[in-house]
C-alpha cells in the first residue's frame, strides 16, 4: 500500500532571514528566503526591532512565493511547522503568530521546531526526486544521509554544540559554547578588519590564497566537549590592534594571511573538540551544520579528520547550512510522522533547550 504523501510548509524567523519553504515528506519542492542585509548593515549586526518589522512585510509574499514554486495550494498543505525558538522575540513572533493564524484557517495541525534540531535535520533534506548518477544528463546529486546515532557539530552566529543524534528527535547536547558563538567569532574577527556584516563569509573568501602558517592564535580551553572563544575574539582584537598601530596599513597589506590563519584556529579549536567526543562515545559517523558549517577551512578540516580517523563524514549544500525553513520543514516532517503537534496557545521561546 503507497504511504501518504505529506504536505508541509515550514516558516523561519528567529533572526534576520525570512524564509519558508514547502516539502512533500523529505523531497524539497520550494525554499525562499528573504536576507535582510540592506537593513542590518549600516549597523554592523542585526537590529532585532528593525528584524521585526522587516518580517512583517516579508512574511506574507515569501509564503506566497514558497506555495507558487511548490506549485500547490495552502488547501494542498498538511501541517504548518514552525521556528519556536531560539531566537529574537520579535523576530520569532512573526513567524509564530503567522503560523498558528494560517494553520488555525486552514484547520490544518502546527508543529513547532527548535531551529538548532532544525540544523541537524538538514541533513535529511532531499533535492531530487529520482537520483540517478549514471546517467550522464543528470546533475542530481544522490541523497547521501548520516546513520544513526551520529555526531554533529552545530555551529551558527548564536550557538556551538556538539550532538549527539540517536534519531531524527532524539538529540543530547554533548558540550556546547560557554561564551560567544564560533559564528560570533567570524563576525567580531571581521567587524574588527572593517568587513560589513556578517563577516564569516567574507573571512572565508578572504581566506582563499592566503597562508594559514603566517600568524598563530591561542587556542582558548575548556572543560569536557564545551568551546569558549571570547578569549580568542580578544587575542585577534589586541592583535589587530597593535599591529595597525606599527603600520597603519597592516591589514590591507596581509589580509589574506590573517583571516587565513584565523579561520584555521577557529577549524582546529572545532574540529580538536569534535575528534575528542567522537573517540570517545566510539561515534563515527560524523557531521557539521549551521552556517559556519558553510566554511571552507572548517569544511576541509572536516574532511582531513575525517580521512585521518575513519570517520564518514557529513556536510549539507551550503544553502542549508545557513538560516532556511527547509530546515523546519524537514524536522516538521518527521514530527508530523510521531504526531508531535502543538496548539494554539504555544508562544515564541528566545532560549529553548533541547
Ligand atoms: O545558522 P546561521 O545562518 O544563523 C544562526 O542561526 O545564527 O549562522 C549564521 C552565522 C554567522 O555568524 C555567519 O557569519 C556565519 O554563520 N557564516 C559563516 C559562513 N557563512 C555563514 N562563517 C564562516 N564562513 C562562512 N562561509
Ligand atoms: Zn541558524
Amino acid at each position: 500500500m503507497a504511504t501518504k504523501s505529506i504536505v508541509i510548509l515550514g516558516i523561519e524567523s528567529s533572526c534576520d532571514e525570512t524564509a519558508a519553504a514547502v516539502m512533500r515528506n523529505d523531497l524539497l519542492l520550494s525554499n525562499i528566503i528573504a536576507g535582510q542585509e540592506t537593513i542590518h548593515h549600516y549597523f554592523g549586526g542585526v537590529v532585532p526591532e528593525l528584524a521585526s518589522r522587516a518580517h512583517q512585510q516579508k512574511i506574507i509574499p515569501v509564503v506566497a512565493e514558497a506555495l507558487n514554486v511548490a506549485k500547490v495550494t495552502k488547501n494542498d498543505l498538511d501541517a504548518i511547522a514552525f521556528t519556536r525558538g531560539p531566537g529574537l522575540m520579535g523576530a520569532l513572533l512573526v513567524g509564530v503568530s503567522f503560523a498558528k493564524s494560517m494553520a488555525l484557517a486552514l484547520e490544518i495541525p502546527l508543529i513547532e521546531v527548535n531551529h538548532m534540531q532544525g540544523h541537524v535535520l538538514a541533513h535529511f533534506i532531499r533535492k531530487n526526486e529520482h537520483p540517478k548518477p549514471n546517467n550522464e544528463n543528470n546533475t542530481s546529486v544522490p541523497h547521501r544521509t548520516p546513520t544513526f546515532p551520529f555526531l554533529c557539530l552545530t555551529v551558527s552566529g548564536g550557538h556551538t554544540q556538539i550532538i549527539r543524534v540517536n534519531d531524527y528527535l532524539d538529540m543530547k547536547i554533548l558540550g556546547e559554547t560557554q561564551d560567544d558563538a564560533a559564528g560570533e567569532a567570524f563576525d567580531k574577527a571581521a567587524k574588527v578588519m572593517g568587513l560589513p556584516y556578517p563577516g564569516g563569509i567574507l573571512i572565508d573568501k578572504l581566506a582563499s590564497g592566503g597562508n594559514e602558517r603566517a600568524y598563530r592564535f591561542p587556542h582558548p580551553q575548556s572543560p569536557g566537549y564545551n568551546f569558549s572563544f571570547s578569549g580568542l575574539k580578544t587575542a585577534f582584537l589586541n592583535f589587530i590592534r597593535g599591529n595597525v598601530e606599527a603600520d597603519p596599513d597592516f591589514i590591507n597589506k596581509n589580509k589574506h594571511d590573517i583571516c587565513a590563519s584565523y579561520q584555521k584556529t577557529i577549524a582546529d579549536i572545532l574540529i580538536n573538540k569534535l575528534t575528542i567526543a567522537a573517540m570517545d562515545t566510539g561515534i563515527s559517523e560524523i557531521a557539521i551544520s549551521g552556517g559556519v558549517s558553510a566554511n571552507s577551512g572548517l569544511r576541509k578540516a572536516l574532511h582531513e579528520a575525517g580521512v585521518k580517523n575513519g570517520w564518514n563524514t557529513f556536510v549539507a549544500p551550503p544553502e542549508f547550512c545557513t538560516d532556511n525553513a527547509a530546515m523546519i520543514s524537514i524536522a516538521g516532517y518527521y514530527k508530523y510522522l510521531n504526531k508531535e503537534f502543538t496548539n494554539q496557545r504555544i508562544t515564541p521561546l528566545a532560549r529553548m533547550p533541547f
